[in-house]
């Protein structure tokens, strides 16, 4: 069977491409599922990139990816900062976890420092926009070997 990999997306990331362009720039959720489905038909992985703007939500699909997921790419959003509940979740899933976020969240305000989903989290990639969906996809295949 083909690896599936899980790509979780917390708050407002519904909106990318129209949200603040000039941080997030001006592709949708659906080019990046696009660009990860097609590495994914490269490395032999199967993708299911979701979006909610509740963090159970992202908590529920966190324990469904302990049964359906070989690695889970997220980007938590604006849960990175505040979610001990999210930490948590990932702490249950055994494959890898790599962490992205489409800015340079070190270069932004100072609540963005802190990220408690990279307590768990085997790789974080920050500032390389929505490429940093691809990259992570391309590290998720090396991996998991
Ligand atoms: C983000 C960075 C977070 O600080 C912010 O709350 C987001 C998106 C990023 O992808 O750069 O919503 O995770």
């Amino acid at each position: 069977m083909t690896p599936m990999i899980y790509i979780l997306n917390g708050p407002n990331l519904n909106l990318l491409g129209r949200r603040q362009p000039e941080i997030y720039g001006r592709e949708t959720l659906d080019d990046v599922a696009a660009a990860c489905a097609a590495i994914g038909a490269e490395a032999g992985l199967e993708i299911r990139l979701l979006q909610s703007n509740w963090e159970g939500q992202i908590v529920d699909w966190i324990h469904e990816a302990r049964e359906a997921a070989a690695g889970i790419i997220i980007n938590p959003a604006a849960l990175t900062h505040t979610s001990v509940a999210v930490l948590d979740a990932l702490n249950t899933f055994e494959g890898p976890v790599i962490e992205v976020h489409i800015s340079q969240v070190h270069r932004r305000e100072a609540f963005r420092h802190h990220s408690y989903v990279s307590h768990r989290a085997d790789a974080v990639m920050a500032g390389f926009g929505v490429h940093g969906y691809a990259l992570a996809m391309r590290h998720m295949a090396h991996l998991l070997g």
